[in-house]
């Protein structure tokens, strides 16, 4: 057990930077996100050892249809494969999985994978992973907006009416935003529920992130002061 005084309890991570460790490698794109595969999994299991509730990772973006065929295959592939391989490790871990983002558009394969680890893991309570799987932020909240139109014809919207019908409205807004990779942006990820929100940047690409890093980020963390717009 870490040493780590965590006080994160929503930690949400953008895993980029894949393609450059792999190119810098000279190994194909795709064997940059199976190093990423691997390094979540650890991230997975040193988030829950700190008593992180909720996880949430970026693992491909509405905006990710614009990459190469081949590419967006190997991605799905991954994805459905792991997603069923790592399920009976993770409920012996008591950590439950859930996704977010638009089931529209992905192969009934991957579809298929997340309802199984949704629901094998439904009762496992230590931490949430979750898992952004052809997500936007702008399209979360247009969804919202839309949901509540139909059921509330005529009626206002108001941050309430927003806030309870986006993807998952029980889920706390993160606390913490770690980048990797050096890159400075948000790229579409939680952007109605990062509006205070800490963020981490670190020039690790995502494969090079280790637990090393990730305290590094918890303990800055607990350094900053958080006003939500009042006062000291
Ligand atoms: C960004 O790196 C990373 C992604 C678009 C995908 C991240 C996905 C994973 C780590 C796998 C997810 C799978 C599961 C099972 C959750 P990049 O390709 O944009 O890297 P670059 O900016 O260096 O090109």
């Amino acid at each position: 057990m870490t040493e780590i005084d965590n006080k994160v309890a929503h930690l949400a991570i953008i895993m980029d930077g894949n393609g450059r460790w792999a190119k810098k490698r000279g190994l194909p794109r795709l064997l940059g996100h199976r190093a990423g595969v691997n390094t979540l999994e650890r991230v997975v299991y040193a988030a829950k050892d700190r008593g992180i509730r909720y996880l949430s990772v970026y693992a491909f973006s509405n905006e990710n249809w614009n990459r190469p065929s081949v590419e967006i295959k190997g991605l799905m592939k991954l994805f459905s494969y792991y997603a069923r391989k790592k399920l009976r490790d993770l409920v012996k871990a008591d950590i439950r999985v859930r996704f977010a983002g638009r089931k529209e558009g992905l192969p009934d394969s991957v579809i298929k994978a997340m309802d199984v680890a949704e629901t094998e893991t439904s009762d496992c309570e230590k931490m949430t992973l979750i898992a952004c799987f052809n997500y936007g932020g702008r399209q979360e909240i247009v969804d919202s907006v839309n949901r509540f139109v139909k059921e509330h014809p005529g009626e206002p919207i108001s941050e309430d009416a927003i806030c309870s019908n986006l993807y998952m409205p029980e889920v706390p807004d993160p606390d913490l935003i770690v980048r990797t990779s050096g890159e400075l942006r948000l790229s579409n990820f939680w952007l109605w529920q990062s509006s205070y929100s800490e963020f981490f940047f670190t020039s690790s690409l995502w494969p090079d992130f280790t637990p090393e890093v990730l305290d590094e980020a918890l303990n800055t963390f607990n350094k900053r002061e958080r006003r939500y717009g009042g006062l000291k």
